[in-house]
């Protein structure tokens, strides 16, 4: 197996004055291109954690993240993250916290005609399109959630990090986006790492 993105010796410690809390020990992954794979663990072990240092926004303390053997250390449009506490931009309106994506990805390669039509295809995706000028005051937890979603899945990132990305939503609206993503995994073939806390889900996407 060619390693793509690989986790290599992270150990992560959160100090504050004296006090300091190692979190991640010696942490070892390697995934290959277009792998799928789920990660599950008690609340604290340090999953987000993991997360967030792939994503390149938090730093390991020791070791590092390779992506296509180049080191990661900062965000970028490549790892899409889907928060676990969805992260929206509260001053911008549904569509606009996906335009924001879709345009700095797609700035050449798509006119702006094509990339309303993708924002649009995408909302659709996630069955918001009905809110798409609402702001995220204004619509519910499970909405907030899918228009993450959305979000992540319109960058066509190569990595995808999923943060228990389907924990607020009912079963069917679910089982809905769990087949959206496992569609568009064997569509784009991007490689994804995802935290759940449900075990049939991980059997099921990964
Ligand atoms: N910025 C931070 N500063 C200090 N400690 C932190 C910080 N972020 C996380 N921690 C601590 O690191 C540990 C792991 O947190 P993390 O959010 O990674 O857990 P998790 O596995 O995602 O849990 P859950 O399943 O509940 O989401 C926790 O003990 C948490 O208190
Ligand atoms: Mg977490």
């Amino acid at each position: 197996m060619k390693p793509y993105l690989k986790l290599d010796h992270i150990d992560k410690v959160f100090t504050r004055g004296n006090v300091s809390s190692e979190v991640l020990k010696d942490i070892n992954l390697t995934l290959a291109k277009g792998e799928y794979v789920s990660i599950i663990g008690h609340s604290g072990c340090g999953k987000s954690t993991m997360l967030n240092i792939i994503a390149g926004l938090t730093t390991a303390t020791m070791g590092g993240v390779l992506l296509e053997d180049r080191e990661v250390n900062s965000p970028g449009p490549d790892r899409a993250v889907v928060f676990q506490n969805h992260s929206l931009l509260p001053w911008l309106t549904v569509y606009q916290n996906v335009q924001l994506g879709v345009d700095k990805v797609f700035a050449r390669s798509k006119s702006k005609k094509e990339r309303e039509a993708w924002i649009v295809h995408n909302l659709n995706l996630v069955q918001m399109t009905h809110a798409k000028d609402k702001r995220p005051s204004e619509i519910s937890g499970g909405m907030k959630q899918r228009v993450g979603i959305a979000r992540a899945l319109a960058m066509e990132p190569k990595v995808l990090l999923l943060d228990e990305p389907f924990g607020a939503l009912d079963a069917l609206t679910r089982a809905h986006l769990q087949d959206s993503v496992m569609a568009l995994h064997q569509k784009l073939g991007n490689t994804i790492v995802m935290i759940t806390h449900d075990v049939d889900e991980a059997v099921l996407l990964s």
